[in-house]
This record gives structure tokens, sequence and C-alpha cells, in this order.
């Protein structure tokens, strides 16, 4: 079975599917983390991708489905987090199977306060000053790397990524609704509440 998470920026969507993997076993494909990957190797792609992520920009479609496609190849079980993104994208998809789609929903103005406080490290776990915090200030508690703010973390790029997830995802999000397999969870409580959501929600649909 194959779940998409969908939401705005800073939703909690690699939160939760980092706990999708840890409980669940599902194998975390997070487009954006995969693209990032591409801009620290510096490969040929990443240097074409970076200037239009750092501004908070979709990459184009081919682009984001193909990093996807590599990543999830033969894995039975995988969490889809931020794919797909645009009505587009679902046309160069036929192999990629979607069966559940999470839509963690959030308002704005949390959102500025979970960004502006958030820390990742180099592989992308993600940590919050506040409400997530590390057991090391300023270390990963899985890798040990440092921790530092997202490149499309300032406020352009922010209001940039919530003015394309409006535009180019929702429609998505409709489209799912109306396949009958969208699950909607309210994204605003702490951490552990969402998470128990989402788990009660999984469970009942892989019937475990
Ligand atoms: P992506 O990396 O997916 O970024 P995003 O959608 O903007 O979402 P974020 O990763 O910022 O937030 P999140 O929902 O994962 O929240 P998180 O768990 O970190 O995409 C980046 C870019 O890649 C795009 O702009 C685009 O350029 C490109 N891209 C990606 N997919 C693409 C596609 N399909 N097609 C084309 N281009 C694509 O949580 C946020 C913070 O809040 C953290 O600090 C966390 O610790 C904290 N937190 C989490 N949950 C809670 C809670 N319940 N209460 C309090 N704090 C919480
Ligand atoms: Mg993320």
């Amino acid at each position: 079975m194959n779940i998409s998470l969908l939401g705005p920026p800073g939703s909690g969507k690699g939160t939760v599917a980092a706990k999708l993997h840890r409980e669940f076993g599902f194998f975390h494909a997070s487009a954006g983390q995969l693209l990032r990957r591409e801009i620290q190797r510096g490969t040929q792609l990443g240097r074409k991708i970076r200037p239009i992520m750092e501004r908070g920009d979709l990459v184009p479609h081919e682009f984001a489905v193909g990093v996807v496609r590599k990543a999830i190849k033969s894995r039975p079980k995988v969490v889809l987090d931020g794919f797909p993104r645009a009505i587009a994208q679902l046309r160069h998809m036929e192999d990629i199977r979607v069966d559940r789609v999470i839509m963690l929903s959030i308002p704005e103005r949390e959102v500025v306060r979970r960004l502006a406080g958030r820390r990742v490290c180099a592989l992308g776990h993600n940590y919050h000053l506040q409400f997530l915090p590390p057991k090391r200030k300023g270390f990963c508690d899985y890798d040990g790397t440092s921790l530092r703010q997202r490149a499309d973390d300032h406020p352009v790029a922010i209001r940039e990524r919530f003015r394309v997830y409006q535009r180019q995802t929702r429609p998505v999000i409709g489209h799912y609704r109306k396949k009958g397999l969208l699950l909607m969870v309210d994204a605003s409580p702490a951490p552990e509440k969402v998470w128990k959501e989402v788990r009660k929600k999984v469970r009942s649909a892989i019937g475990g």
C-alpha cells in the first residue's frame, strides 16, 4: 500500500512520515528531500533546481516524478511525502500507485511559527527549537550531524510555497477526494496528538 501525505508547507508531513516509517515500516520518500539531495551532491539536476527551490516554486514535474520513481522502485509500502503536488504530475505517474491520501490541514499563521523554529540535519531529520527539540542542542538525535535552517525557510519563500500549494496542490487534493481516497487530519495540535489521529486512520485503512 502507498500513502500520499499532502498539506501546506510546515504542516508536519515530514514529521508524520518519519513516524509511519518507524512504526509501520513504510519507506519514506520525500520529494523535497530527494531534490535537496541532488543540490547537496552538486549534480546537474541539483544545479538546475537550486534557484527554483530556494524561491519556493515547484521544480519541473518530470524531475520531481523522476526522483520519486527512482527512489521507490520495488518498494512495496511507501509514504509519498509531498507528492504528487500538481494535477500535471498525475499524467506522468501511471506507474506510481496511490492507495490513500492523508491531508494535514493547518492554518497559515501556525505554519509560520513552525517553519521559523524548524531545524534540519543534512539527512533531513526535522526538529523544532520549541516543539520538538533534539536531545543534544544543535545536533541530530539519529546521525549526530549539526542542525541548520533550510534554504527555503525565509519569509519570501514561505509565502511563495503557500501560494503554490493553494494554486497547484489543492486541486490534487480535490481529485483524490472525488476518488474517495482522502483521509483528513487536523494537524494543528501537538505532534503526539496528530500522530495518534494519523495512526488510527492508517490502522483502519490497512485493516490492522
Ligand atoms: P518540501 O520539502 O516537501 O517542503 P514543504 O511542502 O514546503 O513542506 P515542509 O518540508 O516545509 O514541511 P512539512 O510539512 O514536511 O513539515 P515538518 O514535518 O518539517 O518541498 C520543498 C520544495 O521541493 C518545494 O517547494 C518544491 O520546490 C520542491 N518539491 C517538492 N515536492 C515536489 C513535487 N512533487 N513537485 C515539484 N516540486 C516539488 O514540520 C515543520 C516544523 O514544525 C518542524 O520544525 C517540526 O518539528 C514542527 N512540527 C511538526 N509537527 C508539529 C506539531 N504537530 N506541532 C508543532 N510543531 C510541529
Ligand atoms: Mg518536509
